[in-house]
């Protein structure tokens, strides 16, 4: 709880560009949550440095992502929108609650494995304590819900457990978050693959739709989506490529699943992949001219990562003095 409202809090990676699946799935609704949240959107750069990262496009990154919020609706004077590294106090509680964290429970993370899996090379210690920077994240704000992928239960989970721990010792300090389970968005499969999530990091350019695609990429990656040779356009289960063709045509359009085979009954299916590509390039287009407007817009971008950062300080301090206090680190002297 942040004053009257519930808190919620999310962070998303700068490195990696959005795909539509993460757009439709949940950026896009997480612009009516201000109602009933108090709403904080990071953008985690500190997480981003456990990978080794060019400096320059890095903070290019950073800016593009805080922007592209923005772009989608999520009101800088409504939503705390600010970078990580712009608010001293989430180090300074990951610091603290290592200690309260196990080495254990951290060497069953499965992202931690796959990571150094893959980066065999640098796998260092914040590649380690990922997780517990994430707890620090969550708990600075007293989050109530935490909108995250499946691939981030695991440490939502050591997040409630570290807070359960630290609670334990010192009496209720932290509230303990649970999932975001609230409207979700539709979920956009691979294109190439639709037996798979659309996700930023595929390695095939053509199974997932950026962002940032311009209209003829658009089109160009919805005409060569996989389907199937059953040359019959209904929305079940095993057509896995035509159903996820039609989820995307009606998450950008509003339609329902009834009323688009109706549309498409008789029809081929390039006929469906040139109307797909249409009602995302009408969904993406306003977006990535609202990006633009916004990039030439540098004194209101500034401004809200000032006063966004601003507001995110003073909440986050009042959690970390508290604790601070809760394990004898000696008084401040004003
Ligand atoms: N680890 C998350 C991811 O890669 C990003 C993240 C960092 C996050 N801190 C968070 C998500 C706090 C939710 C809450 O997707």
């Amino acid at each position: 709880m942040i004053g009257e409202k519930k808190s919620l809090f999310s962070g998303m990676q700068a490195t990696g560009n959005l795909t539509l699946g993460n757009y439709l799935g949940a950026l896009r609704n997480w612009v009516t949550l201000n109602e009933e949240y108090e709403c904080f959107y990071c953008v985690v750069d500190e997480h981003s440095i456990t990978i080794r990262q060019d400096p320059a496009v890095l903070r290019k990154r950073a800016r593009a992502l805080l922007t592209l919020y923005i772009a989608a609706g999520l009101d800088p004077e409504k939503n705390c929108i600010y970078y990580q590294s712009h608010v001293s106090a989430h180090a300074e509680l990951a610091w603290i609650l290592n200690c309260f964290t196990y080495m254990g429970e951290l060497n069953r993370m499965t992202q931690f494995k796959d990571k150094a899996a893959k980066h065999a090379d640098n796998i260092n210690a914040g590649l380690f304590t990922y997780p517990v920077l994430m707890a620090a994240d969550i708990l600075l704000f007293q989050a109530d819900v935490v909108p995250v992928g499946i691939d981030q239960m695991q440490h939502l989970e050591i997040t409630r457990d570290i807070a359960q721990r630290f609670n334990g010792i010192y009496g209720d300090v932290f509230t303990i978050p649970e999932a975001y389970l609230g409207k979700v968005g539709a979920k956009i499969m691979s294109l190439q693959d639709p037996t798979k999530k659309m996700s930023k990091s595929d390695e095939n350019a053509n199974a997932s739709i950026y962002l940032m695609d311009d209209p003829d990429t658009v089109m160009r990656k919805c005409k060569r989506a996989v389907t199937d040779s059953e040359a019959q356009i209904l929305y079940r289960d095993e057509q896995p490529g035509v159903k996820n063709l039609l989820d995307i045509y009606c998450a950008c359009t509003g339609k329902t699943a009834d009323e688009a085979v109706k549309e498409f009954d008789g029809k081929g299916y390039g006929e469906l992949k040139t109307a797909v590509g249409e009602s995302v390039v009408a969904v993406l287009k306003p977006l990535q001219d609202e990006v633009a407007r916004l990039e030439k817009d540098k004194a209101y971008i500034d401004n809200a990562i000032k006063t966004n950062a601003e507001k995110a300080n003073y909440a986050a301090t009042k959690t970390l003095r508290k604790v601070q206090k809760k394990v004898g680190f000696p008084e401040r002297i004003r």
